[in-house]
């Protein structure tokens, strides 16, 4: 059983590379989320990702790698802080923004003088990247301000037959976007918040990571209503806050509820930060089909390891 599942894999990859090849979409599994792929090379091929996302063409796309050789590729003036916490976490939920390399099109950098880098680490993603040998261009496969798919099923709801070849990769492992840290400039910044959390970064590099004034960067995630539900969503500072709703209505929540308030249905969420980020998506993503009239959702702590969750919390709820 082991090798026909194996040999599945590999066709399905193999599969995959001749659609890049042939300057197709190919929507992937990855430890954060899925992505919606293009060859990066290609600029006809990455025009289908805009127009499969209803994207705005000046927002820049992450260029996947296999292998850190594949960074000089795609950046310039590489500095030693980048290749350090390359070091450190790749493959894993890390974007490093650095300069670009002449080469690089408009389309990926969005018209700036940076590039988005990142490597994968999930089996399929590395399978796909390695066999097909250049860089991946790929956002987040939902449509333009939804919610991210962390399952392959989440994918086809959302671009359905917009997508070629939707890869099984199980459900993603972290569940929220990768960390964004802009390691192009005399300091590093944070650009977007991820389980890769700005202690993990300060601690590899030994010096502090600013936090980005978000108005300035043009990172679509950044957007005020982004990752959001289309049922009303929001945040209540605890499950003792809830003050009258408007039924049918949902409450997210990981502390504890001592009294049930009639006709709210309640989502009990892990207290473990990496277990919520795990979860968010999916359970935001059913609940939005329920027709609720509302979503409330419990803020969660304002400690570091939380800081990935609370930034897509916000966002959902505008
Ligand atoms: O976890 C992830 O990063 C997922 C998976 C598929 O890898 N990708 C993802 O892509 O979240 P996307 O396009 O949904 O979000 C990427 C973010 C955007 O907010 C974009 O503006 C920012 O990265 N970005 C990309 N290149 C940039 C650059 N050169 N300068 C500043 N921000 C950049
Ligand atoms: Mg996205």
């Amino acid at each position: 059983m082991m090798g026909e599942d194996n040999m599945r894999i590999d066709a399905q990859i193999n599969k995959a590379v001749a659609l890049l090849r042939a300057g197709e979409l190919v929507a992937f599994p990855t430890e954060t989320v899925y992505g919606l792929g293009a060859d990066a090379s290609n600029v006809k091929a990455l025009e289908k990702i805009f127009a499969a996302k209803g994207r705005p063409a000046d927002h820049p796309l992450i260029v996947h790698i296999a292998d850190v050789g594949q960074i000089s590729d795609w950046a310039t003036d590489v500095p030693a802080t980048a290749l350090a916490l390359a070091e450190a976490f790749w493959p894993g939920p890390l974007t490093l923004i650095l300069k670009k390399a002449e080469a690089v099109a408009d389309l990926i950098t969005g018209g700036q003088d940076t590039v988005g880098l990142r490597m994968p680490n999930h089996p399929v993603a590395r399978a796909l990247l390695r066999e097909f040998g250049g860089g991946v261009a790929a956002p987040s496969a939902n449509r333009f301000g939804r919610i991210s798919p962390t399952t392959a099923a989440a994918v086809v709801e959302e671009l359905g037959t917009a997508v070629n070849l939707v890869l099984e990769g199980g459900q993603c492992a972290v569940g929220v976007e990768s960390t964004i840290v802009d390691v192009s400039g005399s300091a590093p910044v944070l650009l977007r918040p991820g389980m890769i959390s700005v202690a993990a970064l300060e601690a590899v590099l030994k010096q502090p990571v600013r936090l980005e004034n978000l108005s300035q960067t043009r990172v679509s995630g950044s957007h005020a209503m982004h990752y959001a539900p289309q049922t009303p969503s929001k945040l209540v500072a605890g499950v003792a806050a809830v003050g009258d709703i408007t039924t049918p209505c949902a409450l997210v929540f990981y502390s504890s509820i001592s009294k049930e308030v009639p006709g709210m249905q309640y989502v009990k969420m892990s207290a473990n930060a990496e277990q919520y980020a795990h979860d968010l998506y999916q359970v935001l993503r059913e609940l939005d089909k329920k027709n609720l009239s509302q979503i409330l959702i419990e803020a969660v702590p304002e400690s570091g390891e939380w800081d990935a969750v609370r930034d897509r919390l916000s966002r959902a709820c505008g």
